[in-house]
């Protein structure tokens, strides 16, 4: 006899977290268009924004992204001092250390949170980064902020710290 425990365990779906990947034009989007046309396997969790350069990023759009429910945010641009607006991606760096500690105090695990330079020649490299994350964020679970379904339950959103 089967029982009812298994039969909702399998109907139970895994935690697919959500990614929202800022890349800058001329590299990193470059690079996850390259991974694409190149076949190389990545986790659809990857929803990507096309940014002409890391070093134009609000801060605050980050921060909405996670209040909005994103599982993680992935910064990408290119690699030091290969910008094409010359400083950006050090601009891009300092805001992005200050944002770690501002999602802390949101309650967010700066883990979600992550920049890296990716060329376009790197395909491999991106769809690796990808694969992390996603990895990384199944062990931490879903946003604290996000209206999440596991297992036929819809938690609700808690009030945002800021
Ligand atoms: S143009 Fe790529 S980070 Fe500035």
């Amino acid at each position: 006899m089967v029982e009812t425990k298994e039969i909702i365990k399998e109907t139970e779906c895994e935690f697919e977290p959500k990614i929202i990947g800022f890349l800058c034009n001329w590299c990193s989007y470059a690079g996850a268009d390259l991974a694409g046309t190149s076949r190389v396997q990545y986790p659809p969790n990857i929803r990507i924004v096309r940014v002409m350069c890391t070093g134009r990023l609000d801060p605050q759009l980050i921060l909405n992204t996670f209040r909005y429910g994103a599982d993680g945010v992935l910064i990408a641009g290119c690699h030091e001092g290969d910008c094409h607006y010359i400083g950006g991606n050090y601009r891009a760096y300092r805001k992005y250390i200050l944002l770690k500690e501002f999602v802390k105090r949101m309650g967010i695990n700066e883990k979600r949170l992550r920049l890296e330079w990716v060329s376009a020649s790197e395909g491999e490299r991106f769809a690796k980064v990808v694969r992390e994350m996603v990895d990384n964020i199944k062990e931490i679970g879903p946003s604290p902020f996000g209206v999440t379904i596991t297992g036929g339950v819809v938690e609700d959103e808690p009030e945002p710290k800021i």
